[in-house]
């Protein structure tokens, strides 16, 4: 998809699409629209009582005029307007024009909004409400490839062309993690993994570094290497790094559980448990290689990124972890496998464990981790656990901003008794109830007190059954927006002041 800004008026512009944005009780001169059209389109919206408070979308389509559709979308209160609601306005719209390969063009009235913020929302949604994900589709419908269409904002000045850049980075991240996510476990395996973080870093300019088997032995990683051993398939662990041009006065490092197939293991996913939707548990991985990607284009300042991803798949085979078994993790604590299907957090503390001793001012670790948190949550929302409180505002100030859902959870310490092993340091399953807090106080014991540390649990943001604004349904992509802002935010500030 080709987004691009036009500085010619709007009656001059030319294109066969025109989206426009109208506000709550402004009534635009449409006169040069209708003499284009010889349409009384003043009186039709009216009839149609379209007023233009917030998500009301009307549209027309025309024949042998300049125009093959116009449509009008209600932007609510102006003094309200605010960019997110833009967003969604906006997502509504575009795809009403799916079917089309003409140029769209698209207006909103520039002086209620900062420009430079409302251009970056409003190709971002374009682009992402239109994006479809046709790798596995052997023929396409019309209006199905990506690189077929063609979107101008219109009357914007040129000197928005930061924007653009702005617009690709973010969206060619999120629409990375949406793939990634969306691959079919036997494309993307643990090894095929490697090989496209090999590629995001060649394209990127980050550096990559992929240990294998040997490597993680070497480091003691017992509890990550467990998962992998029931697999015919090798684990790979991969770590990316981007440096700024100058040294970096902050170093964060973003972790993502990456099991590309879990099918359980020995406690096998029975019933109800959705095994063949498991290939979307590399949903925090994606998160953190979508982030990865943007972060390279848009190379902020004075912070210093690292991207890790213990990547394996949870397989049955005569090597596979028995239920019961007893694994040392680099750390040196002892695990008891109680339970072979809580296979993530087990790759997650050998790869918290490699992180801390970066010795990095904070981590951030997404993972598709439990059932659990969806029951508390549903699918709009991911849980945060977090031992900071600086972390926890500054993370939740980031997701609101770019309209993710996310909540901040306890890290009640009693309920670490649910861990308790008779045998070793602790077992990998405690009981039913606060699933996923204990989950995340597993994870804590990786990582400890001293170092700034958040868990995110996106086992229900990572999938929608649904269109949910200018995301549709499938992979969504979770995460990488607020990834992205949280480690540019001051950055970027920075950069511009
Ligand atoms: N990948 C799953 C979590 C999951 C379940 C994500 C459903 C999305 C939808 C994870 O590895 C898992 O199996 N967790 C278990 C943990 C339990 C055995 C303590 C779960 O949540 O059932
Ligand atoms: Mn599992
Ligand atoms: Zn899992």
């Amino acid at each position: 998809m080709n987004i691009s800004l036009s500085n010619s008026s709007l009656n001059s512009w030319e294109g066969e699409i025109l989206i426009i944005g109208i506000f709550e009780g402004k009534s635009p001169n449409l006169n040069f629209l209708e003499k284009e059209t010889g349409t009384n389109l003043s009186n039709a919206l009216n009839n149609q009582k379209f007023t233009g408070k917030t998500g009301e979308v009307k549209y027309f389509n025309f024949f042998h005029h300049k125009y093959e559709k116009l449509i009008f979308i209600g932007l609510g209160d102006p003094k309200k307007s605010s960019i997110n609601s833009l967003k969604r306005n906006i997502s509504s719209a575009v795809k009403l024009t799916k079917k089309s390969t003409g140029k769209i063009g698209i207006y909103v009235p520039w002086e209620n909004y900062d420009q430079d913020q409302a251009i970056e929302a409003i190709g971002e949604s374009a682009r992402l409400s239109l994006y479809k994900d046709n790798r596995f589709k052997s023929c396409l419908e019309e209006g199905d490839e990506n690189n077929s269409k063609s979107i101008q904002i219109i009357c914007c000045s040129e000197t928005s062309k930061v924007c653009i850049n702005k617009i690709e980075a973010v969206c060619s991240g999120i629409e990375m993690a949406r793939e990634l996510v969306a691959s079919p476990p036997n494309y993307l395996t643990p090894n095929e993994y490697a090989n496209i973080a090999k590629q995001l870093a060649k394209e990127n300019n980050l550096k990559l570094k992929v240990l294998d088997k040997k490597d993680c032995q070497n480091l003691g990683m017992g509890a990550y290497l467990a998962v992998a051993q029931g697999s015919d398939l090798d684990a790979k662990f991969i770590h990316l790094t981007y440096k700024p041009s100058e040294s970096a006065n902050r170093r964060v490092v973003l972790v993502g559980k990456g099991l590309t197939f879990d099918s359980g293991g020995y406690n096998l996913k029975v019933g109800a448990s959705q095994i063949e939707m498991m290939k979307f548990d590399m949903g925090g991985s994606a998160a953190v290689m979508g982030a990865a990607k943007a972060i390279g284009q848009l190379r902020p300042e004075n912070v210093e990124v690292h991207f890790i991803i213990a990547a394996c798949e949870n397989m049955i085979n005569g090597s596979a972890v028995h239920p019961g078994d007893i694994v040392t993790a680099s750390n040196g604590k002892t695990i008891e496998i109680n339970n072979t299907d809580a296979e993530g957090r087990l790759t997650l503390a050998d790869a918290l464990v490699y992180a801390s001793k970066l010795e990095p001012d904070a981590v951030i670790d997404l993972a598709t981790l439990t059932g659990a948190c969806v029951i508390a949550l549903g699918d709009d929302i991911a849980g945060l656990w977090t031992n900071n409180d600086l972390l926890a505002e500054e993370l939740t100030t980031a997701a609101i901003s770019v309209d993710e859902g996310l909540w901040r959870m306890p890290l009640h310490d009693p309920y670490k008794d649910g861990i308790k092993s008779m045998f070793a340091d602790m077992k990998n399953t405690g009981p039913r109830g606060g699933g996923a807090i204990t989950a995340a106080l597993f994870l804590k014991e990786f990582i400890g007190d001293s170092i700034p540390w958040a868990h995110i649990d996106i086992a229900g943001t990572v999938w929608s059954d649904k269109d949910k604004n200018s995301t549709p349904s499938g992979a969504t992509g979770y995460g990488v927006k607020t990834l992205v802002k949280w480690v540019c935010n001051d950055s970027l500030q920075q950069a511009q002041s």
